[in-house]
């Protein structure tokens, strides 16, 4: 998989991929990233990128010029290119989004920053657009890392044995139950013992009501969904 990021700031983006499983899946040629900064693209003569909004309103919009060149020139090296727009005026993303995502060979990540990006860009260019959730960030930036990474970790080779993807929260409508590690005694506290006997249908059991006691807690909604899919 190809991430190609347009952005102002690449060094914001950077430092995600120098570490870690998204570094070992970059030095194993099972992801590459690349960077392309629409200021290049500026005919205007101080290199400027944004404006006031026409029609007035507060803070500065992304010029249409610089972007319609940097993602014409894309297009043009990679016809097949799945080019996202990160925004809160948007879809939200979810996990079936990172699965079927992991599926493309090429995605361009094109982030805002000021109060936008001029509309015409996105309706000229958007194969999609996304929101990550309810609030609004300084820019996209880390809205498209998180995405990568969302779907990075659903391509094949990936992730190693010891981080499976098998049972997740969002695979099923119901969140993961809770994790222990050693020691099953800390300071006191101790892993529940259904866990330490070591019987597995027993575990299951106790695991599947762990998850709905969390979903109930936290996502009442999700436990809802999961009640109509059980029936
Ligand atoms: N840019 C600013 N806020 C955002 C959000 N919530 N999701 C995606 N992109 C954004």
């Amino acid at each position: 998989m190809r991430f190609t990021f347009v952005t102002l700031f690449s060094n914001l983006v950077e430092g995600y991929f120098q570490d870690s499983i998204l570094k070992r899946a970059i030095d194993k040629e099972l992801l590459s990233v690349e960077y392309l900064n629409p200021r290049e693209f500026s005919e205007n003569k101080h290199s400027k990128v944004d404006d006031t909004a026409v029609g007035g309103g507060a803070g500065m919009v992304m010029n249409p010029q610089p972007l319609y060149d940097a993602l014409g020139s894309l297009k043009k090296d990679d016809e097949n290119i799945h080019i996202i727009f990160l925004t809160p005026v948007a879809k939200p993303f979810k996990q079936n989004d990172a699965k079927r995502l992991a599926k493309k060979e090429h995605i361009a990540f094109v982030s805002g920053r000021y109060e936008g990006i001029d509309e015409r860009v996105i309706e000229e260019f958007a194969d999609e657009v996304f929101s990550i959730g309810d609030y609004i960030l300084t820019g996209g930036e880390l809205a498209s890392l998180v995405i990568c990474d969302a779907v990075s970790r659903n391509i094949d080779g990936v992730l190693g044995n010891s981080e499976s993807l098998s049972v997740e929260s969002f695979e099923t409508p119901l969140l993961e139950a809770p994790s222990f590690s050693k020691p099953k005694d800390y300071k006191n506290n101790m892993v529940p013992s259904e866990y330490i006997k070591g019987n597995h249908s027993k575990i299951r059991s106790i695991k599947l009501a762990l998850s709905e006691c969390k979903t109930k807690f936290f996502r009442p909604e999700q436990l809802l969904k999961h009640k109509i899919t059980k029936r």
